[in-house]
């Protein structure tokens, strides 16, 4: 068993009352590897923001949990090296069941997100709540993620062919029996790189897809319901044009991609949306970077001249989402 205090993480509980006091949202970058995580530091460092490390269950599969909790305290060791004490979460993204919680929690996590979305509502209170028991029941309170509501999308291990928005009606209900710390809700975001059907969207003069906007109305209706509580919004990646361009350049395919412009989760994040999840972005920055150093060096066979520029290309993304984006630079 190991706290997180021990590997010198900290709790969601004081960020997001600062983050919704202040009107910003704390970044919740996925990592799977150490370059990754390198990049996320870096930046949050350089901007001073609070970060939220986030990994998914396929990245537990991946890259084993165990060196996933030491990389956790190496990240809080490399933000002291590079000269500012940052405060840094280690969350778990989209846990699904009360077994897989608890044993991040015994590993040194200091957040977990328990995903009943795709259960019935009385099920999802249900094992929302048995998780926030154990987790707040810890000699070091592990603060809960829950979610209403389903994002439409495809990852490893969180998939739905249709969203639905969270109602606003379930939720002073669900916080209030399950004791939640944070509450994700689906206004329209979903997970991956091509977040909408071409369809849904318009195009600009130039043909790239323009997609509907956020239900802001959801929003609004669950803040007034429950006023000043901690909001999360998953499926947040903008899907640069940029890096699907490269992407595309060097061979890549990544047909019908479109995300959420970076103005609408600008205007989300100034409200009680104080997390706010990002991966494909960077997954896009690296794959970008990665194909155009392969293609422009075919003699280049060292991975550190490979995954270096991807590294490079990941810290100003991120760092130009703290600054421009969730309004996190500076509230560290
Ligand atoms: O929302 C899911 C995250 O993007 C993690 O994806 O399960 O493929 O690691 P993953
Ligand atoms: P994106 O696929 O939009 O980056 O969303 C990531 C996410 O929600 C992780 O939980
Ligand atoms: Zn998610």
């Amino acid at each position: 068993m190991t706290s997180y205090k021990e590997l010198g993480l900290v709790n969601t509980k004081e960020l997001f009352k600062k983050a919704v006091s202040g009107g910003y949202a704390l970044p919740a970058y996925n990592f799977n590897n150490m370059e990754q995580m390198q990049a996320i530091i870096m930046a949050c460092v350089e901007t001073k923001s609070p970060v939220i490390l986030q990994v998914s269950s396929g990245a537990r599969k991946y890259a084993n949990q165990n060196i996933l909790k030491n990389m956790a305290r190496g990240a809080v060791e490399y933000a002291h090296e590079l000269g500012y004490d940052i405060p840094i979460v280690l969350h778990l993204d989209h846990g699904d069941s009360f077994e897989l919680c608890k044993d991040c929690i015994e590993t040194g996590f200091s957040s977990v997100m328990i995903d009943g979305s795709h259960l019935s509502y009385d099920e999802n209170v249900a094992l929302t709540k048995k998780v926030c028991d154990f987790a707040h029941s810890q000699k070091d309170y592990v603060t809960v993620e829950g979610e209403l509501g389903v994002l439409a999308g495809v990852e490893d291990d969180v998939s739905s062919e249709h969203s639905h928005y969270t109602q606003p009606a379930e939720v002073i209900d669900f916080v209030g029996k399950t004791k939640v710390d944070s509450l994700a809700i689906s206004i329209g975001t979903s997970h991956g790189r091509a977040k909408f059907k071409p369809e849904q969207c318009t195009r600009d003069a130039n043909g790239i897809l323009i997609p509907p906007p956020l239900r802001f109305d959801i929003l609004e209706e669950v803040e007034k319901k429950i006023p000043g509580f901690p909001i999360v919004l998953h499926g947040s990646s903008s899907v640069p044009i940029e890096y699907v361009h490269m992407i595309e350049k060097y061979g890549g395919k990544l047909t019908d991609s479109v995300g959420i412009p970076e103005e609408q989760l600008r205007k989300a994040a100034k409200s009680a949306v104080c997390k706010i999840n990002i991966d494909s972005d960077g997954r896009l920055a690296m794959t970008a970077l990665i194909r155009k150093i392969l293609i422009e060096k075919p003699d280049e066979f060292d991975p550190r001249k490979i995954l270096g520029p991807a590294r490079d290309e990941l810290k100003k993304l991120y760092s130009h989402k703290n600054k421009n984006v969730l309004g996190s630079a500076g509230q560290a």
